[in-house]
């Protein structure tokens, strides 16, 4: 049987920084700044697996809730990482960009300034996107997408009776992003915590006990693998294989 192809669009929750630390006696913090070397060896291995677009949920519109320490740590980890890994990125023809709430007034302005330098300098890279959910929350996105149309409605642009799937998929953050086939998450919880909810309606969930700063790209390569073991069948019905009787396909 020739190999199933590799997903196109992989999303991955990187989760389970603070136990990292936690179980070794370090700040919370140390775990977050464990998961970078994570985070960049799973690009490299997204790379080599072929995989196009890779989306990482890096802050969501919840992780505002957290100590005002630990935020204020994870927006000055943001900016140290994107300035010195931006070339390395432009280097391995990444493009750089992200979803979420970037206007938002509580992200710090600086962090604003490096995330639109890396999309500039990034921007006509082909070889793999790189998408940060920063700041992102999937109904936070789901209520831009409806309110852009209430506005196109409301002017006169749109027929509201034309709204459709396409309609609304159009108006979200990243219009060209395709729907993730796989969505991995670490450290063993079994939940989405709103990441791509409009985009996560098929996916595969692949959830590992593996905690983020443990992650690497052999860890990556397993999720993909027990990807393609999966039978997807978007609300059809498995083929009857003649003489098995198992509905396993062919
Ligand atoms: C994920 O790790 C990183 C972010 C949410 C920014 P956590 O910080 O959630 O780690 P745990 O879940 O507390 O172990
Ligand atoms: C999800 O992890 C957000 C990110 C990985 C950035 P959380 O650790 O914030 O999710 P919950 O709170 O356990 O659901
Ligand atoms: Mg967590």
């Amino acid at each position: 049987m020739p190999e199933r192809d590799v997903p196109r669009h992989v999303g991955i929750i990187m989760d389970g920084n603070g136990r990292w630390a936690n179980a070794r006696g370090l700040p919370r913090t140390a775990g977050h700044a464990q998961g970078e070397p994570a985070l960049f060896d799973v690009i490299h291995g997204a790379l080599d697996l072929g995989i196009e677009w890779l989306t990482a949920y890096t802050f969501s519109t919840e992780n505002w809730n957290r100590s005002p320490e630990e935020v204020e740590f994870l927006m000055h980890f943001n900016i140290d990482l994107l300035r010195r890994r931006r070339d390395e990125l432009n280097d391995l023809d990444v493009r750089v960009v992200f979803i979420g709430e970037r206007h938002d007034p509580r992200v710090p302005e600086q962090l604003r300034i490096e995330m639109a330098t890396a999309e500039e300098l990034t921007r006509d890279n082909t070889t793999m996107n790189v998408v940060f959910a920063f700041n992102y929350g999937g109904r936070a996105e789901i209520v831009h997408a409806a309110r852009r149309l209430a506005r196109a409605a409301a002017a006169g642009k749109i027929d509201p009776e034309s709204i459709d799937v396409e309609a609304f998929a159009a108006r979200l953050y990243l219009p060209e992003m395709p729907d993730p086939e796989l969505i991995v998450r670490t450290s063993g919880e079994m939940r989405i915590s709103n990441f791509l909810l409009w985009e996560a309606a098929y996916a595969e969930f692949v959830f590992t006990p593996v905690l983020w700063p443990d992650f690497d790209r052999t860890e990556l390569a397993r999720c993909v693998d027990e990807y393609r073991r999966r039978e997807r069948r978007f609300g059809g019905a498995i083929d009857a294989v003649a003489g098995s009787g198992d509905g396993t396909s062919s």
